[in-house]
């Protein structure tokens, strides 16, 4: 799977998070309704139902629209065929993954829509009664972004044990429509391309044009309008998976983090203290939802303990690509209020990427939400390889 980077047209992306917590669902939809015009501009907001009729509803009330006699669907000379899943596993929402569109050639969506960021979610469901072959390429324009090569939704399915699949890019769209190309793969007999759903949403340069130095080296990297990335993993650390809709503006998802950490030391988990309340100042309200920054993940206060562990989290990834790591940190318990009270290390990949955070110092006080970003290159001939995000205590004397 790995080729060299150079050849690669896209990066990856992981991001992860330092903080979690759980507001009432009333803070929260204040919050949805008053931030929802403040980040963005213009918007596009596309949900596509491949293989579908007429305007449905997925199970968080958001309409899909069916792909059948859309403008946006592929033209009827592209030769692809609506199908419907004969049975859906339980634990698969019916829209947008009862039918998908599918075919054993080239087939494109056509999207106008503004030129800036977006999101490309694509979903798919590997069917009980859909052949085994499925095995294509996707790829985006203007801008020739290969989103996926020689993916086989089956595989991928099986190799995670998991029913569905979505997959997540940000590309920047320069002129006023987006094609989505799905092409079989050349070579593999009976090879056909499919695809259940599609989401564009209009995104912020979350990573704007900073140029960071790639952990471990002394070469230096710039995310600009050129970069294509795809979402790996997108961690809510210390509780609980966020929905799409509790995700003002952008619909991310972001998943539990106890399934990443590494069994034998998990710290401690905790909410922010009654009196802290978030306040954003160093990002843009856009950069994680509140209930993000409000609750963490630590090592334990004893120093004595702290010292003799990395507080570590793994994930599997494709080896030969660069990673974008982002964490986002916020103080919220006192005492931790002062520069010098809570300084750690964090390891990326073994490399050391910031021997001495202080949150206090990046971000300028308790409850003031921050975040930091790392490249961290990837080496290697396997299909996956783990990738560890650790973090230790900088002094034995001082907890973390
Ligand atoms: C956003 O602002 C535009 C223009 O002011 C307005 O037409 C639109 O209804 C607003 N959207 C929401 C969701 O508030
Ligand atoms: C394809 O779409 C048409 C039009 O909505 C519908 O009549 C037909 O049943 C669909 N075929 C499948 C296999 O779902
Ligand atoms: C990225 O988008 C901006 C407009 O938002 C455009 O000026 C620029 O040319 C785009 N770049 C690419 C490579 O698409
Ligand atoms: C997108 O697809 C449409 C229709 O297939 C085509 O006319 C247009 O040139 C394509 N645009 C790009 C940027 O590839
Ligand atoms: C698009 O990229 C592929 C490889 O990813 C390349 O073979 C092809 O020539 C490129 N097409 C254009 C128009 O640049
Ligand atoms: C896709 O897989 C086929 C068959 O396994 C292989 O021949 C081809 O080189 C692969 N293409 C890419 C772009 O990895
Ligand atoms: C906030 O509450 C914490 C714990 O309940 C307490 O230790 C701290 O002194 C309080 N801080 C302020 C500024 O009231
Ligand atoms: C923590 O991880 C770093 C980087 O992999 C390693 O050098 C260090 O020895 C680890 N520390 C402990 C206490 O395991
Ligand atoms: C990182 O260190 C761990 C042991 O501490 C090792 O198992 C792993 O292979 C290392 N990873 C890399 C990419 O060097």
């Amino acid at each position: 799977m790995a080729s060299p980077r150079s050849n690669r047209s896209h990066h990856l992306l992981l991001q992860l998070s330092s903080s979690f917590l759980l507001l009432s669902s009333l803070f929260l939809h204040a919050a949805r309704t008053t931030a929802q015009n403040s980040s963005l501009a213009v918007r596009d907001y596309i949900l596509l139902n491949c293989g579908a009729f007429g305007q449905l509803q997925d199970e968080n009330n958001r309409n899909w629209m069916g792909d059948i006699g859309s403008k946006f669907g592929p033209s009827p000379s592209q030769n692809t065929l609506n199908v419907t899943a004969a049975t859906l596993d339980n634990s698969v929402s019916q829209v947008p993954y009862k039918t998908a569109r599918i075919s054993r050639s080239s087939f494109t969506y056509s999207f106008p829509i503004s030129p800036g960021r977006k999101f490309v979610r694509l979903y798919f469901y590997l069917a009980t009664d859909f052949p085994s072959d499925s095995m294509f390429a996707v790829t985006a324009n203007p801008g020739n972004f290969t989103l996926l090569s020689n993916f086989s939704a089956s595989q991928t399915a099986q190799d995670l044990n998991f029913p569905y699949l979505i997959r997540e890019f940000s590309v920047n769209v320069s002129s006023g429509s987006l094609n989505l190309t799905f092409t079989p793969a050349a070579g593999v007999p009976n090879a056909y391309a499919f695809v259940n759903g599609i989401e564009i949403v209009s995104m912020p340069n979350l990573f704007s044009s900073e140029t960071l130095t790639i952990v471990g080296t002394s070469t230096t990297y710039t995310v600009d309008e050129t970069t294509a990335l795809q979402t790996m993993y997108r961690l809510n650390v210390g509780g609980n998976a966020i929905s799409p809709v509790d995700d003002v503006d952008l619909f991310r998802s972001w998943a539990d983090d106890n399934h990443y950490i590494l069994s034998a030391a998990t710290g401690v988990t905790y909410g922010q203290d009654s009196n802290v309340s978030i306040r954003y100042s160093k990002v843009p309200e856009y950069a994680a939802p509140t209930v993000v920054y409000g609750t963490a993940r630590s090592m334990w206060n004893n120093p004595s303990i702290s010292i003799a562990y990395n507080l570590t989290w793994l994930f599997s990834v494709d080896p030969g690509f660069l990673y974008l790591v982002r964490m986002h940190f916020c103080e919220i318990r006192y005492p931790f209020t002062k520069i010098n009270q809570r300084v750690f290390s964090i390891y990326l990949n073994n490399q050391t990427a910031e021997p001495d955070a202080d949150v206090i110092a990046f971000s300028g006080g308790i409850g003031c939400p921050v975040c930091r970003d790392y490249i961290v290159p990837t080496t290697g001939n396997a299909d996956q390889q783990d990738f560890r995000v650790a973090l230790h205590p900088y002094r034995a004397t001082v907890p973390f």
